[in-house]
C-alpha cells in the first residue's frame, strides 16, 4: 500500500516537472507577472467592448482573469503550454468566478491568433517573442495590439509605445499591426 502511494507521488513530480519543464526550457520559464502591474497591462491593453484578449503562455491565468474581471464585455482566452499550469489556470478561473475566460492547453506558436484584437505574453525576448513575431505580423488584423511584458520585439513596422512611469517600472512594450 506504502509502495503504491510512493510509486504515485514520484510519477506525479516527475510528470509536473516535465510538463514544466517543456514549456520552460524551450521557451520560456513560469514567471508571473506582477500583480502591481495589471492594472498598466489592462490600460496598455485598452479593451474596448466585443474585443478579445489572448494571452499567450497565460501560467495561472491570473492576468487573464483580473482582464477578464475589468472587462467582463471583452472575450478572454488563455493559451498555456504546460500541463501543471494549464490546470492551476482552470483552478483560478473557476475561483474567480469570472464568465468570459476560456483556457486551451495548446502550444502559442502553432495556435490561430487571427481572432485577437489584443494578444498579451510575458516571455523570453530570444526564445518565444522573436519565434511568435512572424507569427503576429502575419495573422493578427490591422489596428490589433501586442503588449509585451518586460521583453521587446525589436523592431517593429507600425505604432509602437513603451510604458514605463518611473525608473523603477519594468517597460510595458506595446504595438499596433
Ligand atoms: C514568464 S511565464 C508568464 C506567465 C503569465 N503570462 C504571467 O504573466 O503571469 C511564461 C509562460 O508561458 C508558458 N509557455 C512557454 N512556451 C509556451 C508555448 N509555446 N505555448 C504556450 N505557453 C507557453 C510557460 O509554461 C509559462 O507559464
Amino acid at each position: 500500500m506504502l509502495e503504491t502511494f510512493q510509486i504515485i507521488v514520484q510519477v506525479t513530480v516527475i510528470a509536473i516537472l516535465v510538463s514544466l519543464g517543456m514549456a520552460g526550457l524551450s521557451l520560456a520559464p513560469w514567471v508571473p507577472t506582477r500583480k502591481k502591474d495589471f492594472e498598466r497591462v489592462n490600460r496598455c491593453a485598452a479593451l474596448k467592448k466585443g474585443e478579445t484578449f489572448i494571452e499567450v503562455g497565460c501560467g495561472d491565468a491570473r492576468v487573464c482573469t483580473y482582464i477578464a474581471q475589468k472587462n467582463p464585455e471583452a472575450k478572454v482566452i488563455g493559451i498555456e503550454l504546460s500541463w501543471v499550469m494549464y490546470v492551476l489556470s482552470l483552478m483560478q478561473v473557476k475561483l474567480s468566478t469570472v464568465k468570459n475566460v476560456k483556457i486551451l492547453h495548446a502550444n502559442a506558436l502553432k495556435f490561430d491568433l487571427s481572432d485577437a484584437d489584443v494578444v498579451y505574453f510575458y516571455a523570453l525576448h530570444d526564445t518565444f517573442n522573436l519565434r511568435l513575431k512572424p507569427k503576429l505580423l502575419k495573422e493578427l488584423k490591422k489596428g490589433a495590439r501586442i503588449v509585451s511584458y518586460a521583453f521587446s520585439l525589436d523592431d517593429w513596422p507600425g505604432k509602437y509605445t513603451k510604458d514605463k512611469p518611473t525608473k523603477k517600472d519594468g517597460a510595458i512594450h506595446v504595438y499596433t499591426v
